[in-house]
């Protein structure tokens, strides 16, 4: 056996002629930039989150910053944040040239913890960033009312989430406007960069639709301030390929969290918790002795993953953003992502699963 925890080249292979025909198709087409693909893309993305919009854009980290500046986001405004997440959901406040304020997780999910977000406010603060970390959501009936009775605009990083659910209501839809990325591995990804934001604000999707466009109106006169940053017509004609597979496959990932959940019940105190809603972007075990783990997993060719191994205070450019963050800094140094693709489980959950008991039974 060798395996990644990680894999998107199985699923590529397993549509490898529908995507062959899609780039014939698309070579014909002669329309590369903004056409008809982006827009059927936007249309059905909208339409999966009962949103009014969607705006396509090239990837996760252009969207949170892009939905930054749409509402007015920027220098000498605070914006509260996660202590574990990629690096870009802090970029992208800076990006805006806004100050993020980076606060500690909870356990078991290791999002953000809603009460130091409440801590974390004051007169400076202008919005909330969550992260629904692999693919399990927030607590976002906390986290809507610290932000409506503040006064603060939250919006959703839901990089690692399409499709997750809280409390029957799709992540993605509780904030002013969510960010997507489409990278090759999350739970629906193209073939390089793309992201994409939602929202049901008029005035946003406005500013959006033409901030990713040089800041171009439909009259072709700018207004107002705009980048590069379209999602373009190749990578949108594949997600409009893949995008019809997420519910199976997110249905598939909670079948495979729930089989690991039931065959390494001996090990419940390292495993991540089985919440509803959650669509297990990744499987994170808890291991204290991670290294020893991974080593020992590599030995029966079970190669895994860490997501990640720095809480944002061990970044010396984020430092100074940083508030007490004890929770976060101890699971980084603990948490390892096992296989749950589930192209890669489709064959190899029982010997995979058998490999995880007996390195777990090493501990
Ligand atoms: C939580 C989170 N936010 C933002 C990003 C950035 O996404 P992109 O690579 O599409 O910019 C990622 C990607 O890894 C992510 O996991």
């Amino acid at each position: 056996m060798d395996l990644t925890y990680s894999s998107p080249g199985l699923l590529y292979k397993q549509i490898e002629s529908d995507l062959i025909a899609t780039f014939q198709k698309f070579i014909q087409s002669e329309s590369y930039i903004l056409g008809d693909q982006v827009r059927l893309f936007e249309k059905n993305f909208a339409q999966y989150h009962d949103a009014k919009y969607c705006i396509g854009v090239n990837s996760c980290t252009d969207a949170l910053f892009l939905a930054l500046k749409a509402c007015a986001i920027g220098s000498g405004d605070k914006v509260i944040t996660t202590s574990i997440t990629a690096p870009a959901t802090i970029q992208s406040i800076l990006m805006a040239g806004a100050t993020p304020v980076i606060v500690d997780v909870k356990a078991p999910t290791y999002c953000i913890s809603p009460e130091r977000i409440l801590q974390a406010i004051d007169r400076d603060s202008k919005a909330v960033i969550v992260v629904h970390l692999h693919g399990f959501p927030c607590e976002m009936d906390k986290i809507t009312k610290i932000c409506s009775e503040s006064g603060i605009i939250l919006l959703e990083d839901c990089a690692q989430a399409l499709g997750s659910h809280f409390s029957s209501q799709k992540v993605g839809t509780f904030g002013k406007a969510s960010a997507f990325s489409f990278y090759p591995t999350k739970n629906i990804g193209c073939m390089g960069d793309g992201g994409a934001v939602i929202t049901n604000d008029h005035q946003t999707k406005e500013y959006l639709s033409s901030a990713r466009h040089y800041g171009f109106s439909e009259n072709g006169t700018i207004y107002q301030f705009g980048i590069n940053s379209r999602l373009d017509e190749l990578q949108a004609s594949i997600l409009n390929l893949i995008m019809p597979l997420l519910e199976k496959r997110n249905r598939s990932r909670q079948t495979f969290a729930q089989k690991y959940s039931d065959h390494l019940s001996n090990f419940v105190e390292f495993l991540p918790p089985l919440i509803e809603g959650a669509t297990y972007h990744q499987y994170p075990l808890r291991v204290p002795n991670r290294q020893k783990f991974i080593r020992d997993a590599a030995k029966y060719g079970v190669h895994l993953g860490i997501h990640y191994s720095k809480s944002m205070v061990d970044h010396p450019f984020f430092r100074s953003y940083c508030r007490e963050i004890p929770i976060a800094r101890k699971a980084v140094k603990e948490l390892v992502s096992i296989p749950i693709q589930p192209e890669i489980l489709a064959c190899n959950f029982e010997s995979i699963s058998d490999i995880i008991y007996k390195c777990l039974q090493n501990q």
